[in-house]
């Protein structure tokens, strides 16, 4: 597995993937779809018609499924502290 840094190439757009800006989708409530299509969006460029660039040229699939899964984790984060209140 090569290591990933999250802000090299999704921070300019999607910041830390903690945030979601304008029309940038927050990553961490991506729907189970887009899980689903997350290396033909990401590697694929299956969204590069709506601002989505490909990076098939810079990453492989594992990259992408590696990505999906720092994602997944921020999402569990995010919803236990929602579960929680806790901050
Ligand atoms: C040039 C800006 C830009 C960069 C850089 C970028 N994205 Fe995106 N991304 C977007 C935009 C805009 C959308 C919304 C596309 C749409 O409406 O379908 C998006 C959507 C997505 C989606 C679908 C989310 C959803 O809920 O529909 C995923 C997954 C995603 N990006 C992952 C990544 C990853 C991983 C990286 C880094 C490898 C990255 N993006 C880099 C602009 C960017």
């Amino acid at each position: 597995m090569k290591s990933w840094i999250p802000s090299r190439y999704c921070i300019a757009c999607h910041g830390p993937f903690a945030i979601g800006g304008g029309s940038i989708p927050d990553l961490r409530y991506a729907s189970a779809d887009v899980h689903a299509r997350f290396a033909a969006i990401v590697v694929g460029g299956a969204r590069a018609e709506r601002g989505m660039p490909a990076f098939g040229d810079v990453l492989g699939t594992d990259d992408a499924l590696a990505i999906e899964a720092y994602v997944l984790e921020l999402q569990a984060a995010a919803a236990a502290r929602e579960a929680t209140g806790a901050d």
